[in-house]
């Protein structure tokens, strides 16, 4: 089975759970982990499990200004052209129901901010027609640049190790 984390990272943490969520597939799944601005040119991957994340910004997913923003708090290069919204946005529907999981990072304190990059993309990710195999997940910064808290990665490859192609509850279909 074929698994494809595409993910969107200004300051590295979102990629670092990126990876950490790859090592937690592996056992049962053949695993691509790609850079949202590198997916721009795959809008609708063949996968049996695709699995989607980003910053939250803004109390939602990155925008071009916030990306910019973030641009200029960081001397590593990063891409402000897209994001995962603009590549959810071009993605096509799903003509069938195909498994998918959504992730995200945001700021640990205060524990009560809203807004969520995980529950923008799984939001998204139903309306193209996949059916969300865990409920959207976020996972914690400590800062605005990091890093990630304690014991987050570890969560991260705790969570993609559940992650299956079912829906909670509904059998897989033989293939
Ligand atoms: C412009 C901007 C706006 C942000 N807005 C929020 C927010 O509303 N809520 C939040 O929890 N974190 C917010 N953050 C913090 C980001 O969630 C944090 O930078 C991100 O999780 C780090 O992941 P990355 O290293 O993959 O970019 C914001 C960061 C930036 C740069």
């Amino acid at each position: 089975m074929r698994a494809l984390i595409v993910y969107e990272s200004m300051f590295g943490n979102t990629a670092a759970v990126a990876d950490a969520i790859a090592a937690g597939l592996r056992p049962r799944f053949e695993v691509e982990v790609c850079p949202v601005s590198v997916a721009v040119n795959r809008p609708a991957p063949e996968v049996d499990l695709l699995v989607v994340g980003g910053p939250t910004h803004a109390f939602g997913l990155s925008r071009p200004a916030t990306r910019q923003d973030a641009a200029g708090r960081t001397t590593t290069s990063v891409d402000t052209e897209i994001g995962v919204r603009e590549w959810l946005d071009a993605a096509l529907p799903v003509p069938a129901p195909r498994g998918a999981a959504a992730f995200g990072t945001k700021i640990a304190r205060p524990p009560w901010l809203p807004g969520s990059a995980a529950k923008s993309v799984g939001r998204r990710l139903r309306q193209l027609g996949y059916h969300l195999v865990v409920p959207p997940t976020d996972f914690r910064v400590t800062d605005m640049t990091g890093p990630l808290t304690a014991g987050e990665l570890e969560r991260a490859t705790a969570w993609a190790a559940q992650l299956t192609t079912s829906e909670p509850g509904v059998p897989r279909s033989p293939r």
